[in-house]
């Protein structure tokens, strides 16, 4: 396993919609254990392999981590995961991406879905999801679309929040 870079904002490669997977192969496999070692040493509970570069629809999520820790990993894995139903009932989180570090803001989605993907053995499955779990899906899913949270929010401050991270990125430009 391996560490890799998280593209940070404004990084036009978190624009790109991710390809399908054709196959598991081992490649896959190596970035999804990748992928694990990376979002559980920054505390994450999702990444997309867009965020590390590889425009690939795979999403690995651990929304156990963030109550318990530790103790109760619970890793999971969705490969070519697509919403097949949501819920008209919304519900407003604040969310946050490892690709813009320190921002937070509530974001209103569907609070139910349905979603339809590939295990890691490429069987198709289900499965409903619902609070942090439905949240942080569909913000995933957006992320192989080449979409970010902050597209979900007012212009006013999403064009706050990317004037920042440019700035800033300039700034380590000039400094390195
Ligand atoms: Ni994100």
């Amino acid at each position: 396993m391996a560490l890799r870079d998280i593209l940070i904002l404004p990084d036009k490669r978190l624009r790109l919609v991710s390809h399908p997977v054709d196959t598991i192969d081992r490649d896959v496999k190596t970035l999804v254990d990748d992928m694990f070692e990376t979002m559980y040493r920054v505390r994450g509970i999702g990444l997309a392999a867009v965020q590390v570069g590889v425009p690939k629809r795979v999403v690995t999520l651990d929304v156990a981590r963030r109550e318990n820790e530790e103790e109760q990993q619970n890793p999971r894995v969705f490969i070519n995961p697509q919403v097949v139903w949501s819920s008209d009932e919304l519900s407003v989180y604040e969310e946050g991406c490892l690709s813009i570090p320190e921002i937070n803001e509530d974001v209103e989605r569907p609070a139910q879905v349905k979603i339809r993907y590939l295990d890691l053995d490429g069987k198709p499955q289900e499965a409903d999801a619902e609070g942090l779990f439905a949240t942080c899906i569909q913000h995933e899913i957006d992320h192989l679309n080449g979409i970010l949270f902050i597209d979900h929010i007012s212009k006013l401050k999403r064009d706050r929040i990317v004037k920042k991270f440019t700035k800033a990125a300039k700034r380590a430009r000039e400094d390195a």
